[in-house]
Protein backbone atom coordinates (compact mmCIF):
# COMPACT_ATOMS: atom_id res chain seq x y z
CA UNK A 1 0.00 0.00 0.00
CA UNK A 2 2.46 2.43 0.78
CA UNK A 3 4.69 1.53 -1.92
CA UNK A 4 1.63 2.28 -4.32
CA UNK A 5 1.32 5.49 -2.94
CA UNK A 6 4.67 6.63 -3.35
CA UNK A 7 4.64 5.86 -6.91
CA UNK A 8 1.32 7.47 -7.42
CA UNK A 9 3.09 10.13 -5.61
CA UNK A 10 6.07 10.10 -8.11
CA UNK A 11 4.06 10.18 -11.32
CA UNK A 12 1.65 12.70 -10.11
CA UNK A 13 5.05 15.29 -9.80
CA UNK A 14 6.26 13.64 -13.06
CA UNK A 15 2.96 14.77 -14.73
CA UNK A 16 3.15 18.48 -12.84
CA UNK A 17 6.47 18.91 -14.17
CA UNK A 18 5.82 18.27 -17.53
CA UNK A 19 2.61 20.32 -17.31
CA UNK A 20 4.98 22.84 -16.06
CA UNK A 21 7.54 22.18 -18.54
CA UNK A 22 4.97 22.48 -21.30
CA UNK A 23 3.40 25.52 -19.73
CA UNK A 24 6.65 27.54 -19.97
CA UNK A 25 8.56 26.24 -23.13
CA UNK A 26 12.07 25.45 -22.21
CA UNK A 27 14.57 27.96 -23.16
CA UNK A 28 15.71 27.88 -27.34
CA UNK A 29 18.93 27.15 -28.22
CA UNK A 30 21.26 30.18 -30.36
CA UNK A 31 20.23 28.13 -33.30
CA UNK A 32 16.83 27.78 -32.75
CA UNK A 33 16.27 31.29 -31.66
CA UNK A 34 18.06 32.03 -35.33
CA UNK A 35 15.83 30.05 -37.60
CA UNK A 36 12.77 31.46 -35.94
CA UNK A 37 14.50 35.25 -36.58
CA UNK A 38 15.14 34.38 -40.04
CA UNK A 39 11.73 33.12 -40.47
CA UNK A 40 10.39 36.16 -38.85
CA UNK A 41 12.69 38.38 -41.03
CA UNK A 42 11.65 36.96 -43.77
CA UNK A 43 7.93 37.17 -43.66
CA UNK A 44 8.02 40.67 -41.82
CA UNK A 45 9.35 41.95 -45.21
CA UNK A 46 12.53 43.22 -43.76
CA UNK A 47 14.50 42.68 -46.43
CA UNK A 48 12.18 44.47 -49.03
CA UNK A 49 13.53 48.29 -47.66
CA UNK A 50 16.57 47.08 -45.85
CA UNK A 51 18.33 44.78 -48.72
CA UNK A 52 19.99 45.93 -51.97
CA UNK A 53 18.43 44.42 -54.80
CA UNK A 54 19.11 43.22 -58.25
CA UNK A 55 16.14 43.81 -60.81
CA UNK A 56 14.75 41.22 -62.71
CA UNK A 57 11.69 40.58 -65.59
CA UNK A 58 9.82 39.93 -61.83
CA UNK A 59 10.68 43.31 -60.44
CA UNK A 60 13.39 44.21 -57.79
CA UNK A 61 14.77 40.37 -55.51
CA UNK A 62 16.89 40.78 -52.76
CA UNK A 63 20.75 40.91 -53.41
CA UNK A 64 21.58 38.00 -51.31
CA UNK A 65 25.29 38.77 -51.59
CA UNK A 66 24.62 41.92 -49.43
CA UNK A 67 21.81 40.75 -47.35
CA UNK A 68 19.91 43.65 -45.29
CA UNK A 69 23.26 45.82 -45.60
CA UNK A 70 20.98 48.55 -46.19
CA UNK A 71 21.34 51.81 -48.08
CA UNK A 72 24.85 51.76 -50.10
CA UNK A 73 26.83 54.24 -49.46
CA UNK A 74 27.60 54.97 -52.83
CA UNK A 75 24.35 56.95 -52.73
CA UNK A 76 23.34 58.42 -55.70
CA UNK A 77 19.70 59.98 -55.67
CA UNK A 78 18.05 60.20 -58.68
CA UNK A 79 16.70 64.15 -59.16
CA UNK A 80 13.82 64.53 -57.03
CA UNK A 81 11.06 67.07 -57.97
CA UNK A 82 9.70 68.76 -55.01
CA UNK A 83 6.48 69.72 -56.12
CA UNK A 84 5.65 66.06 -56.46
CA UNK A 85 6.49 65.63 -52.63
CA UNK A 86 4.30 68.60 -51.72
CA UNK A 87 1.38 67.95 -49.17
CA UNK A 88 -0.92 65.31 -50.24
CA UNK A 89 1.09 64.03 -53.11
CA UNK A 90 3.58 61.24 -53.27
CA UNK A 91 5.93 59.81 -51.40
CA UNK A 92 9.38 58.76 -53.39
CA UNK A 93 11.35 55.96 -53.18
CA UNK A 94 14.31 54.61 -55.34
CA UNK A 95 13.93 51.13 -57.26
CA UNK A 96 14.94 49.35 -54.53
CA UNK A 97 13.19 50.53 -51.96
CA UNK A 98 16.23 51.88 -49.59
CA UNK A 99 16.11 55.61 -50.11
CA UNK A 100 12.59 57.12 -48.93
CA UNK A 101 11.20 60.84 -49.86
CA UNK A 102 8.33 62.13 -48.12
CA UNK A 103 7.57 65.10 -45.52
CA UNK A 104 10.03 63.66 -43.08
CA UNK A 105 12.93 64.52 -45.27
CA UNK A 106 14.92 61.50 -47.50
CA UNK A 107 15.52 58.35 -44.70
CA UNK A 108 17.73 55.10 -45.71
CA UNK A 109 17.16 51.96 -44.49
CA UNK A 110 19.84 51.27 -41.94
CA UNK A 111 23.10 48.60 -42.37
CA UNK A 112 21.37 45.47 -40.08
CA UNK A 113 24.41 43.29 -40.26
CA UNK A 114 26.66 42.80 -37.54
CA UNK A 115 29.27 44.60 -38.97
CA UNK A 116 30.71 46.77 -35.67
CA UNK A 117 31.13 49.96 -36.89
CA UNK A 118 28.74 50.42 -39.74
CA UNK A 119 25.99 47.79 -38.80
CA UNK A 120 24.39 47.07 -35.49
CA UNK A 121 27.61 44.67 -34.34
CA UNK A 122 28.23 46.36 -31.25
CA UNK A 123 24.04 46.83 -29.93
CA UNK A 124 22.94 44.23 -27.21
CA UNK A 125 19.21 42.90 -27.49
CA UNK A 126 18.26 45.34 -25.14
CA UNK A 127 19.09 48.65 -27.41
CA UNK A 128 17.32 46.42 -30.45
CA UNK A 129 14.16 45.62 -28.11
CA UNK A 130 13.81 49.48 -27.02
CA UNK A 131 14.42 50.94 -30.52
CA UNK A 132 11.90 48.67 -31.94
CA UNK A 133 9.10 49.68 -28.78
CA UNK A 134 10.08 53.31 -28.88
CA UNK A 135 10.75 54.05 -32.24
CA UNK A 136 14.42 55.88 -30.97
CA UNK A 137 17.36 55.59 -32.91
CA UNK A 138 19.27 53.38 -30.20
CA UNK A 139 16.46 52.64 -28.18
CA UNK A 140 16.99 56.52 -26.89
CA UNK A 141 18.34 58.83 -29.44
CA UNK A 142 16.46 61.13 -32.61
CA UNK A 143 13.01 59.89 -33.74
CA UNK A 144 12.85 56.61 -36.27
CA UNK A 145 11.65 57.77 -39.60
CA UNK A 146 9.11 56.74 -41.59
CA UNK A 147 8.52 54.17 -43.66
CA UNK A 148 10.40 52.33 -40.78
CA UNK A 149 7.47 50.10 -39.33
CA UNK A 150 8.42 49.94 -35.60
CA UNK A 151 5.11 50.48 -34.93
CA UNK A 152 3.83 47.01 -35.99
CA UNK A 153 7.04 45.67 -35.31
CA UNK A 154 6.75 46.32 -31.57
CA UNK A 155 3.80 43.81 -31.37
CA UNK A 156 6.18 41.31 -31.40
CA UNK A 157 7.36 39.64 -28.02
CA UNK A 158 10.35 40.64 -26.37
CA UNK A 159 10.86 36.51 -27.03
CA UNK A 160 10.68 36.88 -30.66
CA UNK A 161 12.67 39.97 -31.04
CA UNK A 162 15.18 38.26 -29.19
CA UNK A 163 15.34 36.26 -31.86
CA UNK A 164 15.15 38.28 -34.50
CA UNK A 165 18.12 40.21 -33.34
CA UNK A 166 20.42 36.81 -32.68
CA UNK A 167 19.14 36.29 -36.83
CA UNK A 168 20.29 39.56 -37.67
CA UNK A 169 23.53 38.46 -35.60
CA UNK A 170 24.36 35.92 -37.73
CA UNK A 171 23.96 36.84 -41.05
CA UNK A 172 27.65 37.87 -42.70
CA UNK A 173 28.91 41.02 -41.49
CA UNK A 174 28.95 43.93 -44.34
CA UNK A 175 30.79 47.00 -44.28
CA UNK A 176 28.33 49.57 -45.53
CA UNK A 177 28.21 52.95 -44.09
CA UNK A 178 24.40 54.42 -44.76
CA UNK A 179 24.11 57.47 -45.25
CA UNK A 180 22.20 60.36 -42.25
CA UNK A 181 18.83 61.34 -43.62
CA UNK A 182 18.28 64.35 -44.71
CA UNK A 183 15.93 66.67 -43.41
CA UNK A 184 13.08 68.25 -45.45
CA UNK A 185 14.50 71.99 -46.22
CA UNK A 186 17.33 69.96 -47.71
CA UNK A 187 15.95 68.43 -49.83
CA UNK A 188 14.88 71.67 -51.96
CA UNK A 189 18.27 72.93 -51.85
CA UNK A 190 19.49 69.38 -53.25
CA UNK A 191 17.16 69.91 -56.16
CA UNK A 192 18.26 73.62 -56.52
CA UNK A 193 21.64 72.04 -57.36
CA UNK A 194 20.87 70.31 -60.01
C1 LIG B 1 9.03 50.03 -45.50
C2 LIG B 1 10.45 49.98 -45.31
C3 LIG B 1 11.03 49.24 -44.12
C4 LIG B 1 10.72 47.99 -43.65
C5 LIG B 1 9.69 47.00 -44.20
C6 LIG B 1 11.59 47.74 -42.52
N1 LIG B 1 12.40 48.82 -42.31
FE1 LIG B 1 13.74 49.03 -40.79
N2 LIG B 1 14.17 50.93 -41.45
C7 LIG B 1 13.67 51.53 -42.58
C8 LIG B 1 14.25 52.84 -42.74
C9 LIG B 1 13.97 53.83 -43.87
C10 LIG B 1 15.11 53.03 -41.65
C11 LIG B 1 15.94 54.28 -41.33
C12 LIG B 1 15.08 55.20 -40.47
C13 LIG B 1 15.84 56.37 -39.91
O1 LIG B 1 16.96 56.69 -40.35
O2 LIG B 1 15.31 57.02 -38.99
C14 LIG B 1 15.03 51.80 -40.85
C15 LIG B 1 15.74 51.61 -39.68
C16 LIG B 1 15.80 50.40 -38.98
C17 LIG B 1 16.62 50.15 -37.83
C18 LIG B 1 17.56 51.16 -37.16
C19 LIG B 1 16.79 51.84 -36.04
C20 LIG B 1 17.65 52.87 -35.31
O3 LIG B 1 17.75 52.76 -34.09
O4 LIG B 1 18.17 53.79 -35.97
C21 LIG B 1 16.42 48.85 -37.44
C22 LIG B 1 17.08 48.11 -36.29
C23 LIG B 1 15.45 48.28 -38.37
N3 LIG B 1 15.09 49.26 -39.29
C24 LIG B 1 14.99 46.99 -38.32
C25 LIG B 1 14.01 46.47 -39.17
C26 LIG B 1 13.49 45.12 -39.08
C27 LIG B 1 13.98 44.07 -38.08
C28 LIG B 1 12.54 44.99 -40.04
C29 LIG B 1 11.66 43.83 -40.35
C30 LIG B 1 10.93 43.21 -39.26
C31 LIG B 1 12.46 46.28 -40.74
N4 LIG B 1 13.37 47.14 -40.19
C32 LIG B 1 11.59 46.57 -41.79
C33 LIG B 1 12.73 50.98 -43.44
C34 LIG B 1 12.10 49.76 -43.27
Amino acid sequence: MKNKITSLTISTISILFLLIQINCSPKMTKDEQIARGKYLVNIGGCNDCHSPKIMTSMGPVPDTTRLLSGQSSDLRLPPIDTSMIAGGKWILTTGDLNAWVGPWGISFAANLTPDSSTGIGLWTPDVFIKAMRQGKHMGSGRDILPPMPWQAIAGLTDKDLDCVFAYLQSIPAISNRVPSPIPPNMIVQMSKKK
